[in-house]
């Protein structure tokens, strides 16, 4: 059976077209909705990342403003630069991109943004928000894969997920989100990890397979069950020589494997990658509905 290919391109577009009916709304009551990204250092994934993020907000109308500091930057410039975002009105979402310089604590400068401005969903806040299953600022890329479920109309409801990597901003949420007692959600939840025995087995039990491993083509055609959703959350650059830049991206799957026995599959490029970006923008014009209650 080959699988139906989840388009994570177009369902994106598709809530950008939302948004920007909202974002509209929102001006029309003289409410801008703004996001702030804080760059720090040269990396170049990360400035690519930024980059798509301020061009995805231009593209719906909400105001978008990049800070961008060198290496070098202090943690008290930092934290001054969060309580100075925090503080200004019209800035819905702050977001530090990550990862952060060596010598600066990531997870003391997660804990400094407001959680109300929390657009990421990372500050521990919304993250125990998230495990109790109450509405909140949900981390994005596991949003966007309950997302890209519902519109496809895979019910997780009584099926086995299992989740390949535990990392705080994809594995763990993701399986907080998966097991609520919810619509959309009622999963079986299975996590594995770098300790886990058996990756192959424990992969065929799964009805939906989400790998976020950051292990190029790490899962092969036959550890999926025949007629599995496989949701690719890898992004990795191999080096390939016939390219212009050098390099291809693919994902934790072995795509070309698993599309011949999933029922739907994820491609990287165009599959979760642009839903990451799709929900930081929901959850900014979110943010921005507050003012109207101010
Ligand atoms: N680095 C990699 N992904 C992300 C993300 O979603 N948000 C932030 N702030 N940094 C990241």
């Amino acid at each position: 059976m080959a699988a139906t290919i989840i388009n994570g391109k177009k369902v994106s577009n598709e809530i950008k077209e939302e948004l920007k009916i909202k974002v509209d709304a929102l001006k029309a009551k003289g409410i801008t909705p703004g996001l702030a990204a804080v760059l720090i250092g040269e990396d170049p994934a990360s400035a690519t990342y930024v980059r798509s993020k301020a061009k995805a907000c231009e593209k719906i109308g909400v105001y978008s403003e990049v800070i961008r500091r060198s290496a070098d930057i202090t943690a008290e410039e930092l934290i001054s630069i969060i309580e100075d975002l925090n503080g200004r009105e019209e800035i819905d979402g702050i977001l530090v991109q990550s990862p952060l310089p060596k010598h600066i604590d990531e997870q003391a400068m997660t804990l400094l943004i407001d959680p109300k401005k929390d657009v990421d969903g990372f500050h521990p806040f919304n993250v125990g928000m998230t495990l109790i299953g109450q509405p909140t600022f949900q981390s994005c890329t596991p949003y966007g894969i309950m997302e890209l479920l519902r519109r496809y109309e895979i019910d997780p409801s009584g099926k086995e997920v299992v989740i390949l990597g535990r990392s705080n901003i994809v594995g763990k949420p993701m399986g907080a989100m998966l097991v609520q007692k919810a619509k959309g959600a009622n999963a079986t939840v299975t996590t594995a990890h770098s300790r886990t025995k058996g990756f192959p087995e424990v992969c065929r039990r799964a009805d939906i397979l989400i790998a976020a491993i950051g292990q190029p083509e790490f899962v092969k055609g036959d550890w999926i069950k025949d007629a599995a959703v496989v949701i690719d959350v890898g992004i990795n650059r191999v080096e390939d020589a016939s390219k212009e830049k050098g390099y291809r991206l693919c994902g934790d799957v072995d795509f070309a494997e698993c599309e011949k026995k999933a029922s739907f599959i994820t491609p990287v490029p165009g599959g979760v990658g642009p839903m990451t970006i799709a929900m930081l923008l929901t959850n900014t014009v979110k943010s921005a509905q507050r003012r109207l209650l101010l």
